[in-house]
């Protein structure tokens, strides 16, 4: 898989540019704040309709303008296809594909990238949403119905909670009752919802596992690494030690937890069961990552991470060869090891995109073809 062509307009600080990528490595060489970073956020927004520096669409748009636009050609094996969205803050995005109005599930994942940033070292000592995201974000781009898996389970804690919290407040014992058997049909929801997404990640780290485990090795060798799911809501598993990777018997979970806690949920107005609420545990050596790893373990660790990601998914067989790899910024932050095991892999993707604020922090075999970033403005070296 390849992004032939990007067109930004209003997006960030461009007003107008188009960039040629070529198959291979890409480099963007420019000085700090000049817009490379705004240039592969495009690129991650086209894949995933999200980003992955700011969690709202309000900064992606130019200053002082109401709508961004990003126009996309991907090819995906011997099949171009043309993207579009517009962005607009505060309403729903607009999205095409080859000129037809397509919805968000469609939409992503039909470019496939895999994002190293600094931003990433969140993945290790961020909060348990950061890692959320991360499995979210590779689960959606395993199998793109995940993503309405997702949204409908985000959608379903909402409504939910607010109506816990309008329990809580309510006076009266009938409009309680009344809000209360309203809940009935939430809760029927958060755990149908709830357990297809507790199941597509325990799918995920399944996969990943291993993954995760040999790329550190090559990333630093020395110490072993590993990655669990960490359910964060359930007091009591039973018999079982670890989650069971079976969906009836998820949502048989679920359900008895939200009775246990019933009580808990009533006092405090807030959804205190669901995968919502769940971690990944990263360990380093015997060592939790999170409390005890240094920070080149967390830059080892992040790395890792992001490579098993596109070891994952340049396997799977209904994605057309290897995602868009995206290095921003980070070769300059890598040792030895770090760097030659990342040269590597970038050497042998379909097409990387480098960014670097100077070309001698990118190592020699990948000073490619080169693109020199000046304010709203890209060109080809
Ligand atoms: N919505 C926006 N409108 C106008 N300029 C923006 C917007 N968002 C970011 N910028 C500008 O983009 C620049 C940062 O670009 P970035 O791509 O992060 O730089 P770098 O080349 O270091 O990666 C900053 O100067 C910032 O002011
Ligand atoms: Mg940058």
């Amino acid at each position: 898989m390849q992004i032939l062509e990007l067109e930004l307009h209003n997006f960030r600080s461009y007003e107008l540019a188009t960039i040629r990528f070529e198959p291979g490595v890409n480099v963007l060489v420019g000085p700090n704040g000049v817009g490379k970073t705004n240039v592969v956020e495009a690129v991650g927004y086209v894949s995933t309709l999200g980003s992955h520096r700011v969690a709202a669409d309000l900064p992606l748009i130019r200053k002082d303008c109401d709508q961004a636009i990003l126009r996309a050609t991907a090819s995906r094996g011997q099949r171009n296809v043309g993207l579009e969205i517009a962005i607009n803050p505060g309403r729903a995005n607009r999205l095409q594909v080859s000129g037809s109005p397509v919805r968000s599930t469609d939409f992503v994942s039909q470019l496939q990238t895999v994002i190293f940033a600094p931003e990433d070292l969140a993945l290790v000592k961020g909060d348990p949403s950061d890692r959320r995201r991360f499995l979210d974000e590779v689960l959606v781009a395993r199998a793109p119905r995940y993503h309405s898996v997702k949204s409908d389970y985000d959608r379903v804690v909402r409504q939910r909670t607010t109506l816990l919290r309008s329990i809580a407040g309510a006076r009266g014992a009938t409009a309680r009752a009344g809000a209360e058997s309203t809940l009935a049909v939430w809760d029927d929801q958060l755990v149908t919802h709830g357990a297809a997404l507790l199941f597509g990640r325990l799918s995920l780290l399944n996969e990943i596992d291993g993954l995760v485990a040999t790329a550190y090795e090559q990333v630093a060798p020395g110490k072993s690494a590993s990655i669990a799911y960490l359910p964060r809501s359930f007091a009591d598993l039973g018999e079982h030690s670890t989650l069971p990777r079976d969906r009836n018997e998820l949502e048989e979970l679920l359900r008895k937890e939200i009775e246990i806690r019933r009580s808990e949920e009533f006092a405090r107005g807030v959804t205190v069961v669901g995968p919502h609420r769940d971690d990944v545990l990263l360990t380093i050596g015997d060592l939790p990552a999170k409390a005890y790893a240094s920070h080149g373990e967390c830059w080892s660790m992040a790395l890792s991470l992001r490579l098993a990601s596109f070891e994952l998914m340049r396997g799977l067989d209904d994605i057309p060869g290897d995602p868009v790899l995206i290095l921003d910024d980070v070769f300059a932050e890598l040792d030895t090891t770090r760097r030659a095991a990342l040269s590597q892999v970038a050497m042998g993707a379909e097409q990387t995109i480098i960014t670097a604020a100077v070309i001698e922090d990118i190592p020699t075999e990948l000073q490619a073809q080169q693109f020199f970033i000046t304010p709203g403005q890209v060109d080809r070296g």
